[in-house]
């Protein structure tokens, strides 16, 4: 039954996202790292000037990156391919709704890829005053987003090492918020997710983000010791989404609520999308 409300919800609120888009802006943000300009162009029947036009303004609001910034950091080893989309677009646009509602402004622990998107839509559309301590381990990405954040002169700390060293040496209450935007296992990050929230790293009131990979992959592991301990919603389709609930309420206890869980899909250039999981948890005391 939750599930099942939450997904209509999902949907109108997508639907709210992508109706603020006109359907040419769509399709750029769609199409814009797959297709030719040229290509993109001839589909919406715009003229040269039309289509820079817009496209400057998909830009300056972080959805889509421009080609001559793609040039100064693009690589033949694409790992993340997702940044580009009106889906991961959307949950960005969650993560900061629930930012900017909590009134709270500091510093955030993030994972930025090369780009940098989301820090940068958080600077405009919250506050400039946000400061970030940015963790990228691979190494080729991690000279990229440093190349990114030079150019933007943004205000944040990188690190080429794991987020879970960050957590691990963070003090009670460092960061105003935490986006763990992994895009990953749950069974890669729960270690990182609990010493979040038992170290309360994160201040009362502020929002701890995490993006995972809706499937589930290894048996025996976190998402199945998680639906032993609570079958009620483990359904075909929600071993990720039950376990990770189940997951964040043990070690949230009455300290922390789950304030939403987003279901999201990017397709990508094979036209196969990830599906993914968006939780937002707030903490409260
Ligand atoms: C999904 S992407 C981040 C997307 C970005 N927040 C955005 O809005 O476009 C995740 C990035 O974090 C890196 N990453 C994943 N797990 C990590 C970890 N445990 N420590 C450091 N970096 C990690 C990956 O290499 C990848 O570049």
């Amino acid at each position: 039954m939750f599930n099942k409300n939450q997904n209509n919800m999902d949907t109108v609120l997508e639907q709210e996202v992508e109706q603020e888009l006109s359907k040419n802006d769509k399709f750029i943000v769609e199409n814009y790292e797959i297709l030719k300009p040229k290509d993109i162009r001839e589909q919406l029947n715009l003229s040269l000037k039309a289509y820079r036009g817009r496209t400057s303004s998909l830009v300056r609001n972080g959805l889509i990156i421009s080609k001559s910034s793609q040039k100064k950091t693009t690589t033949t080893k694409r790992k993340y391919t997702n940044a580009n989309g009106v889906k991961k677009a959307f949950a960005r646009t969650r993560m900061i709704k629930h930012i900017k509602e909590s009134g709270k402004v500091g510093k955030v622990l993030t994972l930025p890829f090369k780009y940098c998107t989301f820090e940068r839509k958080l600077l405009k559309e919250v506050s400039p005053k946000f400061t970030f301590v940015g963790c990228e381990r691979d190494k080729e990405i991690f000279f990229m987003m440093l190349a990114t954040v030079i150019h933007h002169k943004l205000k944040m700390e990188c690190s080429p090492f794991e987020i879970g060293e960050k957590i691990a040496t963070a003090r009670e209450n460092e960061f105003v918020h935490a986006i763990l935007d992994y895009c990953g296992q749950l069974s890669s990050c729960y270690e990182d997710i609990r010493l979040t929230m038992e170290r309360n790293i994160v201040v009362v009131g502020g929002t701890i983000a995490i993006t995972l990979n809706n499937r589930k992959t290894v048996i025996g592991g976190i998402e199945d010791e998680m639906n032993r301990l609570n079958p009620i919603g483990n359904q075909e389709g929600y071993a990720v989404e039950n376990a990770i609930l189940t997951f964040l309420t043990k070690i949230g206890g009455f300290r922390y609520s789950i304030e939403e869980v987003m279901k999201y899909s990017d397709p990508k250039e094979s036209g196969r999308g990830s599906n993914m999981l968006l939780v937002i948890v707030k903490r409260l005391k």
